[in-house]
């Protein structure tokens, strides 16, 4: 039995929503825990599948972990197995991020590769030659990422792309090496900042989070801490997209409205008025039909990959011509063509998309493909005439908590179906 969503066409969104922890981050500090014997908690955590996903992937090298709401105990032994190549690791990206962890403490690991979206290939090279660089040797064989090292010490890295997940292994390798560790085009996600935070607070020594730059001395052991979980950016900006398609008017809270500086730019070039409340939240209102705008994505703080199938969305019922121009993956335009049956004037090539805004788009069945293209294809769904159906929404369910519950809230009517799809 699969689920699909009924979505209504011809909502405006009102009133507040509150966004809890990012997904992009809690999947990471719950990796770090294996860097510590003992308990390590972590709040905030959304209640998303992604979450006792990972609580497996911990489990199944010898962690107990305790999911208690919006709290994650992990207790480390001392005594961890370097084998993670349980089902859970197919089943998300982050799996990998234990990567850097296991080889810190155990200076071997042999990590499943990890699963996650179709949204273009995703190699680990840089992953791999980061750890290579800290004196392992990693290959892949039989599915799984294999490295070992005699000792880790410290090394001057530069990354060829400032990679979200080989930054995070990297660190996570480094903060454990003999000696002083450069990684030079870091990545600068305020998830990367939130990691380096954590380590900090369990005794890393790590300058220049939010930089290009990362210096990691390394220590002989870190403790284990509490940390709460910065807000998610990515859901913020979802619900931030929403108002601008609805014409709504909605206070986002819980999230730190300088992670978002260059995605409310955008909205108020497209005609919202946008007040933002230091380290809190916004306030956003669309008085009028937005008004086209060019994107392009690019690692942060440029505007986020993630963000791309709202930017679309965005533009297909916008005033004017758009053109978004897609850098970080060559695969994520694949749902423009789902956009398409519902009636958007869109058109790729090679990595930039031309969307012609309409009146109106028009109701039809469609397909998520990953979490963001699919929560896209909701924001479409309530900007369309008649009763969007949207299929394969577990894809939405693992980056948004409580999505439809929130939207219905604001004033959205949105019907979780539980059938089997007819494809035509
Ligand atoms: C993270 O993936 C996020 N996932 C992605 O979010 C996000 O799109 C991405 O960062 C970019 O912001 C998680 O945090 C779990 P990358 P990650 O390494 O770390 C290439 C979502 O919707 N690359 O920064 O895997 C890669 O192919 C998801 O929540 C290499 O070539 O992303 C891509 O083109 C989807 N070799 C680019 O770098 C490598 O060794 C960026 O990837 C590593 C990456």
């Amino acid at each position: 039995m699969s689920e699909h969503f009924d979505v209504h066409g011809g909502a405006r969104l009102v009133g507040e929503v509150e966004v809890v922890g990012a997904k992009n981050s809690v999947l990471k500090l719950m990796a770090a825990a294996l860097l510590a014997e003992g308990t390590t908690t972590v709040t905030n955590c959304p209640q998303i599948l992604d979450v006792p996903l990972m609580a497996d992937v911990l489990r199944s090298v010898g962690c107990d972990v305790v999911i208690d709401g919006d709290t994650a105990h992990i207790t480390t032994p001392s005594e961890l197995s370097h084998r993670a190549d349980s089902a859970a690791m197919g089943k998300l990206r982050a799996s990998v991020c234990v990567l850097g962890p296991l080889v810190g403490r155990l200076k071997k690991a042999v990590v499943a590769l990890p699963g996650g979206d179709a949204i273009g290939s995703r190699p680990l090279d840089m992953h791999q030659n980061g750890l290579r660089k800290l004196g392992a040797t990693s290959t892949i064989e039989h599915g799984c990422v294999v490295a070992e090292a005699d000792g880790l010490h410290g090394a001057q890295i530069w990354l060829d792309f400032p990679s979200v997940g080989a930054t995070e292994n990297i660190l996570m390798a480094a903060v454990l090496a003999e000696g002083t560790t450069v990684i030079d085009n870091a990545a600068r996600e305020p998830e990367i900042v939130d990691i380096c935070t954590m380590l900090v607070e369990m005794g890393a020594k790590i300058e220049g989070a939010g930089t290009s730059t990362l210096t990691v001395e390394g220590v002989e052991s870190l403790h284990p801490t509490e940390h709460r979980v910065i807000g998610d950016r990515i859901v913020g900006a979802t619900w931030a997209f929403a108002a601008a398609m609805t014409r709504g008017d909605l206070t986002v809270t819980g999230v730190n409205p300088h992670h978002l500086e260059l995605v409310l730019e955008k909205l108020r070039l497209a005609g919202a008025d946008v007040t933002t409340f230091d380290g809190k939240g916004f306030r956003i209102v669309q008085p009028e039909r937005p008004r086209s705008v060019d994107f392009v994505t690019l690692p942060y703080p440029g505007f986020a990959t993630d963000l791309q199938p709202f930017a679309v969305a965005l533009s297909t019922v916008s005033e004017g011509t758009s053109m978004i121009t897609e850098n970080v993956y060559e695969a994520r335009f694949r749902f423009i063509e789902e956009m398409v049956r519902l009636g958007a004037d869109a058109r790729t090539d090679g990595h930039h998309a031309v969307v012609r805004g309409v009146e109106k788009l028009s109701s039809a069945p469609v397909w998520a493909s990953d979490i963001r293209a699919g929560a896209g294809l909701v924001l479409a769904g309530l900007c369309a005439d008649g009763v969007t159906e949207i299929w394969d929404v577990f894809h939405i369910d693992r980056g948004y908590p409580h999505f439809v519950e929130n939207l219905n809230r604001l004033g959205a009517r949105i019907d979780r179906v539980a059938t089997e799809p007819e494809r035509s």
